[in-house]
């Protein structure tokens, strides 16, 4: 597996390819990210994986500066699950100049749920995305669905600039006690990693009630956010939508997704669960 830190190795080395599978990842890898790969192996050759931790998508006082830089554990976990090479550039490199051409992804997809309290995250998100594209150039690229906001940007991202990538989204894996796999987990204290699933627990509940016929989806979300609270978790949202639009369920939705963010102590986890009425997640 190559490891490449600069665009010029990464266009030489990328040259003439013309099937290949991207998965972009911040790094501190687990998993949930294997798995992605392993998907992008089923899509493309080569597989590409970059480790980037993105300065543009995190806000004043966020994670930025603590977020966990593991290079060597990750690319020992990407050789491992047949990654072929491996995008690991410093900021200056991916970013010699200030960047001051912003991708703004549309307002529909992103001013609430994360949105409405990470100001500027998917902005970031979609601008250094694209970047990656057009460095990679892939055919195919693979996100989680544990970032469901995330995954539907990027895929407007794709049809609105008819990139002509196939966006592919992962299942989200799930430590035995339910709670999404997550690099953020690794801040969890031992009492909150033991209450951390029932974020998902209560999103759980909010689809099995929707499933069987509850139709007062504010109530729910209300009663799922106050269990929350009650527990010592500071709510976020916990909300229900439709998976698509990310709207409020209309009564055509064909799918629809519960989603919440709440934080136990400093800490900020996200999760969902996404279902068919009348079908399980
Ligand atoms: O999901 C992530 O790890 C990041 O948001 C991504 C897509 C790699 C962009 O920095």
């Amino acid at each position: 597996m190559q490891v490449l830190h600069t665009v010029a190795e990464l266009r030489t080395a990328l040259a003439g390819q013309a099937g290949t599978a991207f998965v972009p990842t911040m790094g501190n890898l687990h998993a949930g990210h294997v798995s992605l790969v392993e998907l992008a192996r089923r899509h493309g050759s080569p597989v590409v994986a970059s480790i980037f931790v993105n300065p543009l998508q995190f806000g004043a006082g966020e994670d930025f500066e603590r977020y966990p830089r593991t290079l060597a554990a990750d690319c020992e976990k990407l050789a491992a699950a047949g990654c072929d090479l491996v995008f690991a550039p410093d900021v200056d490199a991916l970013y010699p100049a200030p960047q001051d051409f912003i991708v703004q992804p549309s307002e529909a997809l992103t001013r609430d749920l994360c949105g409405a309290f990470r100001p500027g995250h998917f902005a970031g998100v979609a601008t250094v995305v694209l970047k990656l594209f057009n460095l990679v150039q892939p055919r195919v690229a693979v996100f989680g669905k544990k970032d469901f906001q995330q995954l539907r940007v990027i895929q407007e991202l794709v049809r609105q600039f008819n990139l002509p990538i196939d966006i592919v989204a992962g299942d989200t894996l799930r430590e035995s006690d339910g709670l999404a796999m997550s690099s953020r987990n690794a801040y969890l204290g031992a009492t909150e990693r033991i209450q951390a699933p029932q974020l998902q627990r209560e999103l759980a509940a909010v689809v099995a009630a929707v499933q069987a016929g509850e139709r007062d989806f504010e109530a729910l979300c209300a009663t799922a956010g106050r269990h929350l609270k009650m527990a010592g978790w500071r709510v976020d949202y916990v909300a229900l939508r439709d998976a698509a639009t990310l709207q409020s369920p209309m009564p055509d939705s064909a799918r629809l997704v519960a989603l919440g963010a709440a934080w136990l102590g400093s800490t900020r986890l996200i999760d969902n669960l996404d279902f068919s009425l009348g079908n399980p997640a």
